[in-house]
């Protein structure tokens, strides 16, 4: 199968690109320029790129609401903001608040429930103080729920075809972890390892951030530090297949097109020297569109609550 990678959205992020979330009601693609602090959502159609600032130190997620607005998730809170453009944002839950941490990914189950992880505050590129982080749930009536603890940088996350099985990412393990996912009751069991990056694959593998899956049940990962996305089966743990990315810190990954067969990928332009940004990193912290990888992605879900 013959693929294409283009950069789309040409350096729209200064710092961290991530959250990419696909909107088939307007075929947008909200995404998130973290230590920026603004929202983006580029128009597919007219291929406008409109943003927000927000005055937090951190922000990291925006997911549309079925009743309108947005759920944005800022350093310690997840708000509800009514419309774009609108500046406004009303505290609906909060967490970690006075710790050293941050909100890092979010996305929301088949119910509507919105699921977050935070991860400690970065020393430098990829690296924190240790196992500050923990996995959180936003449910429909926004209560919020700690689930797992101990997890140092929480990140991509997805569920599959059957919401049997959730899949979530801690990167500086290294590993995808698996839970035995109860949908009517938003509860987590059964914890193990489905993908394990492995010792001494650093250089080629980087470190596990964003993830989504595709019809099929496979796991798309991109690597941060790596320039590629790869695919794992997410039962066997095998990697399946990589496409080359031409920027090295690929954060998060999301299937979009009318026909949700194209897969779009965030990157992080923080970091570099001058130099790496005028050569090998010249095309960080644009969004990439690989089309004609022969698989394709589910609707996102969108907060019910
Ligand atoms: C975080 C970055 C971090 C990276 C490591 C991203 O999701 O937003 O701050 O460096 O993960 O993989
Ligand atoms: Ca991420």
């Amino acid at each position: 199968m013959s693929y294409t990678v283009e950069p789309v959205i040409k350096n729209s992020c200064s710092s961290i690109g991530e959250g990419p979330h696909w909107d088939a009601a307007s075929q947008s693609l909200f995404y998130v320029d973290i230590k920026r602090g603004d929202v983006h959502k580029w128009n597919s159609l007219t291929k406008e790129d409109s943003k927000m600032h927000f005055d937090y130190p951190t922000v990291s997620i925006i997911v549309p609401c079925a009743e309108g607005g947005y759920v944005i998730g800022t350093t310690h809170s997840l708000s509800h903001l009514e419309t774009w453009g609108s500046e406004k944002l009303t505290v609906w839950a909060e967490m970690e608040q006075g710790m050293p941490t941050q909100i890092n990914d979010g996305k929301c189950d088949a119910r509507g429930r919105l699921w977050s992880g935070t991860m400690g505050k970065e020393l430098s590129p990829g690296i924190v103080a240790p196992e500050l982080g923990a996995l959180y749930s936003l449910d429909t009536k926004r209560i919020l729920k700690k689930h797992v603890d101990k997890i140092n940088i929480s990140n991509g996350m997805d569920w599959t075809s059957d919401n049997k099985t959730m899949f979530f990412i801690d990167s500086t393990v290294r590993k995808v972890y698996a839970f035995d996912y109860d949908l009517e009751s938003g509860s987590l069991s059964n914890q193990r390892t489905a993908v394990d990056f492995g010792e001494g694959t650093e250089p080629q593998l980087g470190l596990p951030d964003g993830m989504t899956m595709d019809t099929e049940n496979k796991i798309w990962i991109a690597c941060y530090n790596a320039g590629k996305v790869v695919c794992f089966d997410s039962e066997t743990g095998k990697l399946l297949r990589e496409v080359k990315i031409p920027a090295s810190r690929t954060t998060s990954v999301a299937w979009g097109g009318a026909n949700l067969d194209d897969l779009y990928v965030t990157s992080c332009r923080h970091g570099f020297s001058e130099e790496q940004l005028q050569t090998t990193e010249a095309l960080s912290g644009s969004v990439f569109k690989i089309t004609g990888l022969g698989a394709k992605g589910r609707q996102a879900n969108n907060f019910q609550g």
